[in-house]
Order: structure tokens, then C-alpha cells, then sequence
């Protein structure tokens, strides 16, 4: 067990490795990020903030000296580096567990493999297996960059074997998948801890709303059956044993309007859609990822409060400065934000908690500060 006073280290200094670092500060630990962006959220509050290339071996040496042990907040780090500080510290997830989430043709083929159901897929590595995933496919479908897509992003709308084409050509041709688009009831997605010694805590699942690609709202409890749920958390559950996963895992789900559960994608890290947790939740998501990273058993995943998540993007301040004191108004209401400078469109500047009694109290909260934010309002 690696306890208080000791140094984790995390690759990535974006808001989830603020967060990490907020609630290893609180537990008692400190923190070095790495980050090569001098504005980095995480780097700002860090003990210390190498601002560095993430392959730059002199600076992952130091980092594997002094930190008891490594983790990511994004699974786009190069696979060198992880490789490298794993043969030289505790490194959780191991890098395996990353590659697999990294690519979308590994993760959907893995997943698949452990017997659990996605919506209709091919791998594309060339042309001819465009043609044969046309072929069979049912259209409308989706193109899909294998690496680096977020937010929707590096994805294009497929109805005609020529639009894969294009979007192929779009894409440099990447290797990509092609899937079929399915009839979505609603999605929600289930976010779990995994330690070391193999124990498992699965928090209630929550009900997501995307709005262009990006993520909106979260809502939780889902508004989803019991049957959806356990059958959800077990497949949730049967991913992390399979990769002999260690920390925290977020697994998106698709439920179709015929009833069918699918497994979309799955992060090896906190998920946005996890941010609940920080205020709704007896233990957050990255108390759990310290928790796993440090050897420690999971804490509790109890939900304290029904809550809706709303995402506050750069968006929000293109009539200037969202009206906060509106927001501070509501007692029920946690506004979480990243310390980022710069409010660009669709960039995610932090989110907001609105806890209330039950889940439509929650959504009626949610969208009565949505509205007070705007500064038009003012
Ligand atoms: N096969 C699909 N059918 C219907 N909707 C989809 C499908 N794939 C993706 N989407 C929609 O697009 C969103 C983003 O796609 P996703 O594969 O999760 O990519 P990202 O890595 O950008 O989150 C999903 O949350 C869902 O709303
Ligand atoms: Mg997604």
C-alpha cells in the first residue's frame, strides 16, 4: 500500500488530472504532473508540473524516482511512455488495459470478444475491407477514426457505400471502423473501481444527453429498469476481470429502442460522465482513482442524492461572463471549474451539480440555472 506523504505521478494535466490531484492533496499525497501545455489545470495546483514531452526519457526517469506510482487521465499517451515507466515503477492501469481503449478497433473486437454485444462493426485498414463492411452493413452507418476521436469528433455520417468512401479519404485513410447506426433509447454509462487485489465497486449508472457529440447532462439514478442495470453492471464488470483491469473504469452503453444493450466504448480513467460522484456520491470517482493507484480498497460508491451533471462549455461565455451569483443562489447547486483561461466554443470549462430531492426535481434544477447562467439573461 502506498499511503499519505508519499508522490503519485500523473501523464495528462487537463481537468481530470486536476481533479485526481485535488483529491490526492485531500487524502494527503502529492502529486507531479506531467504536461507539456504550461497552462495545463492539473499543472497549475501540482506539487510539481514537469512541462515536458511525453516521450522525453530524462523526465520519465525522474518522475519514475520519485513517484510510488503513475497513472493517466487520457488513453492518447504514447504507448512508449507508459511502457517505459512500467518497467521502472507502479504504473495502474497498466499499459495493456490503455492500448486496448485507446483504439477502436482493439476495444471493439475485445469487447466482442468477451462475448458481450456493440452495434455491428468492421475494422477498415484499406479499401477493400470499406467495400466489404458496405456490403455488410445496413446503412445509415458511422466512419470512425480508430485513435485520438473525442467528443465526436473524427466521426462521419455514412448513408451510401460513396460517403464511406469520402469519409475514408477525409480520414487520410486511418484505420477506422465502420458501424452501423442504431436507434438509440437513451444512453447511460457505468463507471467502476477495480484494486489491485481484484475488488470491484460499481457506481449507479448515469443517464447521459449529448448535444454535438459532447457530452450535456448526466442524470443518475438513469432512467433505466432493473434488469438493464445489473445486466449493465455485469457486463461492466466482466471487462475489468478480463483485462485484469487496476482503477477506474468508465464503460458507455447504448440501449436501442427494440431493448437491445450495447456496449459503445469504455475509458481507462474518470469520465466526465462520472462528475456526479464528486458531490452526489459517498466516495468520488477520483478519490477511487487515488484509491486503486495507491493499493487501497475501493471506497463506497453509494449515492447519497439523485443529480443531474450539467457541462459548461466555452460556449457560455460568448455574451461574456456567465452570470455565476445566479447560480451560487441555489443551495443545491456545485459549480465545479477547471482554471481554464481561454473559453473557446465546445471546450470544456467545467460542469455543474444540481442535487435535489428526486430526478425530475434534479433536471428542473438543472435547466432553471442553465437558463439564469446565460448572460443575456442579466
Ligand atoms: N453506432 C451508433 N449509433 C447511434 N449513435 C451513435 C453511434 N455511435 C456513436 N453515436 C453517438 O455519438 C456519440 C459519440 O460517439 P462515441 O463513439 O462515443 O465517440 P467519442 O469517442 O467521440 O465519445 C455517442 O455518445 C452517441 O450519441
Ligand atoms: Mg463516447
Amino acid at each position: 500500500m502506498i499511503l499519505p506523504d508519499s508522490t503519485l505521478g500523473v501523464l495528462g494535466g487537463g481537468q481530470l488530472g486536476r481533479m485526481f490531484c485535488m483529491a490526492a492533496h485531500s487524502m494527503g499525497y502529492r502529486v507531479w504532473v506531467l504536461d507539456p501545455d504550461p497552462d495545463s489545470p492539473a499543472g497549475a495546483i501540482a506539487d510539481r508540473h514537469l512541462q515536458a514531452r511525453y516521450t522525453d526519457h530524462a523526465v520519465l526517469e525522474d518522475m519514475a524516482e520519485h513517484c510510488a506510482a503513475v497513472t493517466t487521465e487520457f488513453e492518447n499517451v504514447p504507448a512508449e511512455t507508459l511502457e517505459f515507466l512500467e518497467a521502472h515503477t507502479r504504473v495502474r492501469p497498466g499499459s495493456r488495459a490503455v492500448a486496448i481503449a485507446r483504439d477502436r478497433i482493439l476495444e471493439k473486437t475485445f469487447i466482442r470478444e468477451q462475448g458481450l454485444a456493440t452495434a455491428p462493426f468492421f475494422a477498415i485498414q484499406t479499401s477493400d475491407d470499406l467495400q466489404t463492411a458496405c456490403a455488410g452493413l445496413r446503412m445509415p452507418a458511422l466512419l470512425k477514426t480508430a485513435q485520438l476521436g473525442y467528443d465526436g469528433k473524427g466521426q462521419f455520417a455514412v448513408n451510401s457505400p460513396s460517403d464511406a468512401g469520402q469519409g475514408f479519404r477525409q480520414l487520410q485513410q486511418a484505420p477506422c471502423i465502420l458501424e452501423e447506426r442504431v436507434d438509440l433509447a437513451l444512453e447511460f454509462s457505468v463507471i467502476l473501481a477495480r484494486s489491485v487485489q481484484g475488488d470491484i465497486a460499481v457506481y449507479p449508472p448515469g443517464e447521459n444527453v449529448h448535444v454535438n457529440g459532447i457530452l450535456d447532462t448526466t442524470c443518475v439514478p438513469a432512467g433505466i429498469g432493473t434488469d438493464t442495470k445489473t445486466q449493465a453492471e455485469a457486463m461492466a464488470v466482466r471487462l475489468a476481470e478480463a483485462m485484469q483491469y487496476c482503477g477506474v473504469l468508465a464503460v458507455e452503453f447504448f440501449l436501442t429502442r427494440d431493448g437491445q444493450l450495447l456496449i459503445n466504448e469504455m475509458a481507462p480513467r474518470p469520465h466526465n460522465s462520472g462528475h456526479y460522484t464528486l458531490d452526489a456520491a459517498l466516495t468520488s470517482q477520483f478519490e477511487q482513482q487515488v484509491r486503486s493507484l495507491c493499493g487501497l480498497p475501493p471506497g463506497s460508491t453509494e449515492l447519497l442524492s439523485p443529480v443531474v451533471m450539467v457541462n459548461v462549455l466555452g460556449d457560455l461565455w460568448e455574451q461574456g461572463t456567465p452570470c455565476w451569483e445566479r447560480l451560487f443562489a441555489h443551495p443545491g447547486v456545485k459549480l465545479h471549474l477547471y482554471g481554464k483561461h481561454l473559453a473557446r466554443s465546445g471546450r470544456k470549462m467545467g460542469h455543474y451539480n444540481c442535487l435535489a430531492k428526486d430526478p425530475s426535481a434534479a433536471q428542473d434544477l438543472a435547466q432553471e440555472v442553465r437558463t439564469a447562467l446565460a448572460p443575456e439573461q442579466r
